[in-house]
């Protein structure tokens, strides 16, 4: 099974070979599921293990749904040790998967194992030769009447029979976690008794024996979850902000999320559980013997897995020292943070950053407002808290001014985004400032500086302000002048306008005939409060010929627009082009023309929203190539296919894209795709077959060669660029990558391979024949 999920994450894994067509290894672990439920058939096996009762080796109890079993298993490679274990049903024959182990460093042997639920000590698992117990779930306060059930959760419950209240639980495997997170499980501290939810890993991958690092949670200042090795803090998760750990902002991203995280704070405990959103695949967390947070997800029959904390090398604690920041993006990654230079910059250059920064000027205590004392670093993962002051009622200017009002107080930060806007909470930190990086959508940081370092800059900062302020308001001035002059006539125009782009154009020859567009005309005031006056918080993207942003046009019609680059006189006929052709053509896999506007030089086409944005951002991606499995792969593939179809034989005309590429397409929430940007498509009349252009357009690598070196193009060159998809779409490598295994491109690498299984085939064939 394991050799199966490295076959699924073989295909996005750069520098391996790729597997067209792998029979044993796809039968293989089908015919082991297939022999070992046959083999296990010796009656329907029930969750419930009665008082008195036992669980020999080869027995199992199975939850109601299915999911989960219980049973015992030998890992990869020591088939002489047994452990008793829950696994995930499914993946029955990967034994080094199992969510939960008991006798974690005490294997048994062959056939020896009995489980049984006793009156007076709960569960107990016996070494059947010897008579030892070789574990105990330790619950004094069984009784005649309890049971052991495998709830449908994977969790293994001692309670009393016939009740199913939680408080009638006794003992349950959810509050004794081995290396591995599901669904349902806490993970944190428990405030009124000792118990504690967290991760040790194991010695090896096939030895369940407690390994070199564990993860737990700290609860001092902000919860934060700590990967420890012995005693060295190795990652950390970051402070708690409301919605996510402060640098693990993926655990909000749709397109990225596996559970949903619900946190418990209480008088009782400080814990979170990950619960299981309907639809997705079931996953797990591992903390694996080398201390890294995996995150497996079962698709289609096998695991597929990948890394999750750390991320780079700016995930080690405490990389780059006291007040040092870490960038993943730079070389050198460390830096300190402004007002801060290294303590040993000789071993800064040698890339040891670890001794940290120090002051450039002395703080002298007392002086100034908030304002003129704190820098603001945006974007990071906020320091750790274990020694902060954490003051939840707190306001973020209040805070700002206890820790104004206190010399020990070094920075402060909103402990509490779920504002937005309006964060609110307070932590101020009085000792180090420790293990800050960069993130995306990281948090704001204000870090106490002497005054006069922060006064030099902001004269500094008003020398170069000062002018651009007179500039910007003679402009806009200016602007609203122009505004309001055209204003007048806007209305009037811009419907002419409209007409005379389409019309205008489709009357050409080679056209679409004389049909009027009925495309409805958006006003250009309405876009711009749509998408926030094309904020950047908007921006979708940016094409070959300007950005696309995100808006929502009247109550909440979610809509993609386009704005053409502004004045470049290029745009213009890309504009009619793509607004005459789509608003013509209609197809599922072809992206939606909603409406358009003009007003003056400002071009912009209102297109249906998909969120799952374009292809290149699924398939190259490092995390979410993992997530795409073999059916909508296949189902993208044959979208595209039909799409094109269309273009070329299907509608009434044929159409040429001549920018087909994964960036082109769009991929709405069910993975349907859509063929996206026309900007460069040629319309081809009656029986024409070829085209010849002076002007090449379209993308290296996706281009056929005889379009690229003589510029012709026909339906030819599209299914050449269709091809090269596919096989991006299979690989999961860039057609642009070069030096492939040898070879100078994915190209001429899957000719050769072709080439040689073709030989083999062929050869094969001999000798049999
Ligand atoms: C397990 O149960 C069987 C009968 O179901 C019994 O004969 C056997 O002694 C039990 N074993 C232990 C160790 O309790
Ligand atoms: C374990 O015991 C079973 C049944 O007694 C036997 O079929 C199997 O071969 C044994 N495995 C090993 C590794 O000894
Ligand atoms: C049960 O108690 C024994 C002895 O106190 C201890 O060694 C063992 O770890 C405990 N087991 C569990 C599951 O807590
Ligand atoms: C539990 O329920 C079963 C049937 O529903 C009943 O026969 C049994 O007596 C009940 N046991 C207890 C302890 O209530
Ligand atoms: C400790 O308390 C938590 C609730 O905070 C509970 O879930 C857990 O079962 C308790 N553990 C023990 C050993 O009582
Ligand atoms: C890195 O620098 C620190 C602090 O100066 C020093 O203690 C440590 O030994 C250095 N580590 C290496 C690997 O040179
Ligand atoms: C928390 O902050 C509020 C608002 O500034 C303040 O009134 C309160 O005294 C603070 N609490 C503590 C424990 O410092
Ligand atoms: C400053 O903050 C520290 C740490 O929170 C605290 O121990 C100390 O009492 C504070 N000093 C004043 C004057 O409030
Ligand atoms: C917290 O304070 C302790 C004791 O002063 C110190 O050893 C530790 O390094 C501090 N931790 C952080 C993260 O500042």
């Amino acid at each position: 099974m394991r050799n199966n999920a490295r076959n699924i994450a073989n295909m996005a894994e750069p520098r391996q070979k790729i597997k067209f067509l792998n029979l044993p290894s796809v039968i293989f672990p089908l015919l082991l599921l297939f022999l070992r439920a046959s083999g296990s058939g010796t009656g329907a096996a029930s969750d419930t293990l009665i008082n008195g009762a036992n669980i020999t080796d080869g027995k199992t109890l199975v939850s109601a749904s299915g999911s989960f079993t219980l049973g015992f298993f030998s890992p990869t490679g020591v088939p002489t040790k047994r452990y008793l274990g829950i696994w995930f049903t499914a993946a029955s024959a990967d034994a080094d998967a199992a969510c939960w182990v008991a006798n974690l460093g005490n294997p048994l042997g062959n056939g020896s194992g009995v489980l049984v639920l006793s009156s007076t000590g709960g569960l107990r698992l016996l070494d059947g030769g010897s008579g030892q117990t070789v574990w105990s779930s330790n619950t004094t306060e069984a009784s005649a009447s309890s049971v052991a059930k495998l709830l449908p959760s994977g969790n293994l419950v001692v309670q009393e029979q016939n009740s199913s209240a939680a408080t009638a639980i006794l003992w349950q495997s959810f509050d004794h976690p081995s290396n591995t997170m599901i669904a349902g499980m806490k993970f944190g501290k428990s405030l009124k008794n000792d118990t504690e939810w967290s991760l040790t890993s194991w010695r090896a991958q096939n030895d369940p024996a407690t390994g070199a690092y564990r993860r737990v949670m700290d609860t001092n200042g902000l919860p934060d979850i700590f990967t420890w090795q012995g005693n060295v803090k190795k990652y950390r998760a970051g402070p708690w902000n409301g919605r996510w750990f402060s640098g693990l902002p993926d655990m909000e991203d749709p397109n990225y999320r596996l559970f949903t995280v619900q946190m418990l704070e209480g008088a009782d405990e400080v814990a979170y559980v990950l619960n299981a959103i309907a639809g997705k695949p079931f996953s797990r967390l591992v903390l694996d013997e080398a201390g890294v947070v995996q995150v497996f997800v079962w698709i289609t029959r096998g695991w597929t897995s990948f890394p999750w904390l750390p991320a780079d090398d700016c995930d080690d604690y405490a990389k780059c020292g006291e007040f040092g920041v870490c960038n993943a993006a730079t070389t050198p990654q460390c830096d300190c943070l402004q007002g801060f230079s290294a303590v040993f910059p000789s071993q800064w250059s040698q890339s040891n950053s670890s001794g940290g920064c120090r002051r450039d000027e002395p703080l002298r205590c007392g002086d100034g407002t908030a304002a003129d004392q704190f820098k603001l670093v945006s974007g990071v993962k906020l320091p750790d808290t274990h020694n902060a002051t954490v003051n939840m009622s707190a306001t973020l200017e209040q805070c700002g001014a206890m820790c104004l009002a206190n010399c020990s107080c070094l920075a402060y930060a909103a402990a509490d985004i779920r504002g937005g806007g309006h964060v609110s909470g307070c932590v101020m930190w009085t000792g180090e400032i420790l293990d800050v990086r960069y993130v995306n959508r990281g948090q704001d940081l204000y870090v106490r500086l002497a005054r006069s370092q922060s006064a030099t800059r902001k004269r500094d900062v008003a020398k170069i302000l000062l002018p651009v302020m007179a500039s910007v308001l003679v402009l806009t001035a200016a602007a609203f002048y122009l505004v309001w002059i055209c204003k007048l006539r806007a209305k009037r125009r811009n419907k002419d306008i409209m007409e005379k782009a389409i019309l205008g154009y489709s009357r050409a020859p080679n056209d679409l005939g004389d049909d009027n567009v009925d495309l409805p005309f958006v006003s250009f005031v309405d876009i711009a409060a749509a998408t926030n006056n094309f904020s950047e918080d908007n921006m979708l993207g940016q094409g070959g010929f300007g950005k696309v942003y995100k808006g929502t046009l009247g109550q909440n019609l979610e809509v993609a627009i386009k704005r053409l680059g502004q004045g470049s006189g290029q745009g213009v006929e890309e504009f009619r082009n793509e607004a005459v052709l789509i608003a013509k053509l209609q197809h599922r896999n072809l992206v939606r023309l909603l409406g358009c506007c003009i007003h003056g030089d400002e071009k912009l086409l209102i297109y249906e929203y998909l969120p799952n944005k374009s292809l290149d951002s699924i398939i190259f991606d490092a995390t979410n190539k993992y997530l795409l499995d073999w059916p909508t792969r296949f189902k993208i593939i044959k979208g595209i296919a039909r799409g094109l179809l269309y273009l070329h034989q299907d509608s009434r005309l044929t159409i040429i894209h001549r920018d087909l590429k994964p960036s082109n397409i769009l991929l709405d929430e069910d993975m349907s795709p859509k063929i996206s940007d026309f900007g460069m498509a040629r319309i081809f009349g009656g029986n024409q077959q070829e085209a010849n252009t002076n002007r090449v357009v379209g993308t290296y690598g996706y281009m056929s060669p005889e379009y690229a070196m003589d510029g012709a193009f026909s339906v030819k060159s599209d299914t050449y660029s269709f091809g090269v998809i596919v096989l991006e779409i299979i690989s999961g490598l860039k057609i642009s990558l070069t030096h492939y295994n040898g070879f100078p491109n994915l190209l001429a690498y899957v000719s050769m391979e072709l080439m040689d299984r073709w030989q083999n085939y062929g050869s094969c064939g001999l000798m049999s024949g």
